[in-house]
């Protein structure tokens, strides 16, 4: 039998055995507790900084359009102040490599009442049955193909590189779907035979459509076959025309 004494020192004993097992298990959780909120306001810090980031990124890049539509604006007014020139083929000043591949060419065909307009870069200068001639590759989905069979005439327009936005607008939209003049802010004008240009535009070639036919999909090689079955599409037009007036700014 324990006596009195004996008793409250072992319930003593059992006591403080109790509390401090409850205080071993207690301090951790509040510390992961502790862990978790300073994980969560990282986290928040981290995204409010990331979207701040976003934010500046986004106001960068409509600076950068705006700087660019600036240029356009500046170059826009300074060709149409600009009067025309008219030159003759030998007198052209740019490197044929470059115009269609690298600077690209607008080729516009119709009259004042209905004509459109797209961006290409397949195509050349030269020289064919006596004439100096503009050879140029149209794929019969572009609404600017219609434009091509039904007219007898066609231009092919180069603009400045501050343009370059612009082109690159008027080789992804369809006509079909847009005013493309309104939406690439130009400004058409008729020649004399009445077939389109652009006044921002610095050098326009006229051409009178002396040959028109689609390629022979069974004379291509197998590369420019595959080519046409990777992208679902029917085979180009080639466009020969003789040139009838080259104008430049
Ligand atoms: C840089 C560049 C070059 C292009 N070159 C050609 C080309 O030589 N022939 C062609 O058929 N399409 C070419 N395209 C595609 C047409 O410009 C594009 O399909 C355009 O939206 C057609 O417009 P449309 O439907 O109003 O005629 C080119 C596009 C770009 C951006």
């Amino acid at each position: 039998m324990m006596n009195a004494s004996a008793r409250t020192w072992l319930f003593g004993c059992l006591f403080l055995c109790a509390c401090s097992r409850e205080s071993q298990t207690e301090a951790p959780s509040a510390k992961s507790e502790e862990a978790q909120a300073e994980l969560v306001k990282a986290k928040a810090i981290q995204e409010e900084e990331l979207a701040e980031l976003v934010k500046a990124r986004a106001l960068q890049e409509k600076e950068r359009a705006a700087l660019v539509r600036a240029k356009a604006i500046q170059e826009d007014r300074k060709m149409n102040s600009k009067a025309w020139k008219e030159i003759a083929p030998r007198e052209i000043p740019y490197n044929m490599a470059r115009l269609f591949g690298e600077d690209w060419m607008v080729v516009a065909a119709g009259n004042k009442e209905k004509a459109n307009l797209m961006t290409i870069g397949w195509g050349s200068i030269g020289r064919l049955w006596s004439k100096d001639v503009v050879t140029i590759y149209v794929s019969p989905s572009r609404y600017t193909f219609d434009f091509l069979q039904k007219n007898d005439h066609f231009t092919v327009s180069h603009f400045p590189e501050a343009m370059r936005d612009q082109l690159a607008y008027l080789g992804r939209v369809s006509g079909r779907d847009e005013d493309k003049v309104a939406g690439a802010h130009l400004t058409a004008e008729w020649t004399e035979l009445g077939n389109p240009r652009y006044a921002e535009s610095d050098f326009a070639i006229e051409c009178k459509k002396i040959y028109a036919a689609q390629f022979d999909s069974s004379l291509l090689q197998q590369e420019q076959r595959d080519w046409y079955k990777q992208r679902g599409i029917d085979v180009h037009y080639m466009y020969i025309g003789e040139i009838v007036h080259i104008w430049q700014k």
